[in-house]
């Protein structure tokens, strides 16, 4: 059955529906979603409708556990979720998220900006703009940073709903991870899962991609684990790699993209439009139209 086919109705009232409960009417093995992607482009850009690609047989949708409390399937009347970006460095996709919030383009907030160096470009634009900045991990000196529990605390008090990793470069605790299930995106300025890893950093990253005579690349915005760039693809852009390009070059590139979907995904978050294919890959609802997945 195609994504087109899915019955609206079917498809709300699933997602309105507590996910254990589900499991129980959908046991695993007839409820398969298979991919046949022949016309599929390279990369499916945001909205593509998933008619031509996709066939799902016997779909079962479940919506994403974003830690708030419901609302319609298109973010329509969803309570404005609370934010923590996290970042080590100039903060460049914090300001354009920031931005787009301030232009009401995200139904959430920045309660809390999440810094591994109190003094970072990130941070200090936090401070002018008045977002509290909590510095973590602890310092070598110990004189400043939580510890992951207490960060966890932190962000329980904020009532954050959502933590976007902003170049943050550090490993993200388990004890935060488990604290916040299905709740923590990063962005990779890679196409994942090639070029990532815990030596893929900065401008190890473009340089690798060049090297490697790959003709594309393109940012990966993907769920966090408990490693570095492995956890479940939500988004990805593709720019080409040309000829001459350095690796300066080819970052700016990829930084523009990153700027533009990071905030499209920030959107469709606090709008609830992330969901759960049942094999556990997680797609992103169209706003205009809720038949529309990408
Ligand atoms: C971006 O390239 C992002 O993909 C990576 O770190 C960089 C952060 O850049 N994770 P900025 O601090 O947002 O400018």
């Amino acid at each position: 059955m195609e994504a087109q086919a899915i019955n609206p109705h079917f498809s709300t009232t699933l997602n309105s529906i507590n996910p254990n409960f589900l499991a129980k009417i959908f046991p695993r093995s007839p409820t398969r979603v298979s991919c046949k992607s022949p016309n599929l482009s390279f990369v499916p850009q945001f909205g593509t409708s998933l008619k031509k690609g996709v066939s799902l047989r016997s779909s079962c949708f479940v919506k994403a556990k974003m830690g708030c409390d419901g609302g319609d399937e298109l973010g329509e009347g969803v309570g404005r979720k609370k934010l923590a970006v996290f970042v080590s460095g100039g903060g460049s996709n914090f300001r354009s998220i920031h931005e787009a919030i301030l232009d009401g383009r995200i139904n959430g907030d920045i309660a809390v900006l999440v810094a591994s160096k109190a003094e970072c470009g990130g941070a200090n634009y936090a401070r002018k703009k008045g977002i509290p900045v909590i510095v973590f991990p602890k310092t070598k000196s110990g004189s400043e940073g939580l510890s992951p529990h207490d960060l966890a605390n932190a962000l329980r008090k904020c009532k954050v709903d959502n933590i976007l990793l902003a170049g943050y470069l550090k490993l993200i605790p388990a004890e935060l991870i488990r604290a916040y299930p299905k709740s923590i995106l990063n962005i990779h300025p890679s196409l994942l899962p090639s070029f990532g890893g815990k030596d893929y950093y900065g401008m190890k990253v473009h340089r690798a991609v060049i090297a490697s005579g790959v003709r594309y690349s393109g940012p990966t915005i993907h769920f966090v684990d408990e490693h570095y760039d492995t956890g479940r693809i939500l988004a990805q852009r593709v720019v080409p790699v040309l000829p001459t390009d350095t690796a300066e070059e080819l970052a700016a590139r990829v930084l523009q993209e990153e700027h533009q979907v990071y905030v499209e995904i920030a959107a469709a978050l606090c709008e609830e439009r992330i969901i759960w294919r049942e094999d556990g890959v997680p797609l992103i609802r169209s706003k205009d139209d809720p038949d529309k997945y990408s």
